[in-house]
C-alpha cells in the first residue's frame, strides 16, 4: 500500500497532538473542588472562573502524558507490525513531548477562560475558535521548547480538523439531547 505523503504527514499531526486533544477534553469527567483562581477577581471579574479547577487541570495534564506514554511504546510495535507504516509515526516522540503538549494545552485553555472572563463571557458560554484553539496553539508553543522545527503541515492540518471535531461533537451533542443548541 503506497500512503500518499500529505496523507502521512495528516496521519503524523494527529499522533503528534493527541495528548493535547485528551489533556482538553478529559476534565470534564475529573472537573469539581477547588477552582484555580479560588474565586479571586481581578477589576471585579473572576479570574478564570468556576470552570476551571485544580482537579481539571491536573487530570488533563496526567491523562494527556497517558496517551503520550502509550503513543510512544505503540509507535514502534506499529512500526514492526504495518512496516508500511514507516515514515507514518514519528518515532521522535517521547514521553517528555507529551507531558508538555499536555501541559501547555491546559494553559492554553486557561488563557482562553482569561480572556473570556475579560470579555464578560460567563463561565460555559461558547466563544467561538477561542474555545477551540488556544489549547492548540499553546500546545504547539510548549512542545516547541524541545522539538524544533514542528512541520507547518500540522499546523495547517490540526486546525481547521480541530474545528471540524468541535462542530461535530456539537452536533452530537446536542441530537443525543446533551447540548442545547446544534453548534
Ligand atoms: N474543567 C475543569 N478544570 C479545567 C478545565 C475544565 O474542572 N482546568 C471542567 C469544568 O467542569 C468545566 C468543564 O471541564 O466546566 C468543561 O471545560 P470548558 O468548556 O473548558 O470550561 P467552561 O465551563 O466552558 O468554562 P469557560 O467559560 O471558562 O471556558
Ligand atoms: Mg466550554
Amino acid at each position: 500500500m503506497a500512503l500518499d505523503l500529505s496523507l502521512i504527514m495528516f496521519l503524523q499531526a494527529i499522533w503528534f497532538i493527541l495528548p493535547a486533544y485528551a489533556a482538553n477534553g478529559l476534565p470534564v469527567l475529573f472537573g469539581g473542588g477547588s477552582p484555580i483562581d479560588f474565586g479571586k477577581t481581578l477589576n471585579g471579574k473572576r479570574i478564570f472562573g468556576d470552570g476551571k479547577t485544580i482537579r481539571g487541570f491536573v487530570g488533563g495534564v496526567i491523562s494527556g502524558t497517558l496517551v503520550g506514554l502509550t503513543l510512544f511504546y505503540v509507535g514502534p510495535i506499529l512500526h514492526q507490525l504495518i512496516p508500511e507504516s514507516q515514515g507514518l509515526i514519528d518515532l521522535s516522540y517521547s514521553p517528555i513531548v507529551g507531558l508538555l503538549i499536555s501541559v501547555g494545552a491546559l494553559t492554553g485553555d486557561l488563557v482562553g477562560s482569561f480572556i473570556k472572563r475579560r470579555l464578560n463571557l460567563k463561565r460555559g458560554a461558547p466563544a467561538p475558535v477561542l474555545d477551540q484553539i488556544t489549547f492548540l496553539v499553546f500546545a504547539f508553543l510548549f512542545a516547541l521548547l524541545i522539538i524544533r522545527p514542528i512541520p507547518l503541515e500540522y499546523v495547517i492540518f490540526l486546525i481547521p480538523l480541530t474545528l471540524g471535531l468541535h462542530l461535530f461533537t456539537n452536533f452530537i451533542s446536542w441530537l443525543i439531547g446533551i447540548k442545547k443548541v446544534p453548534y
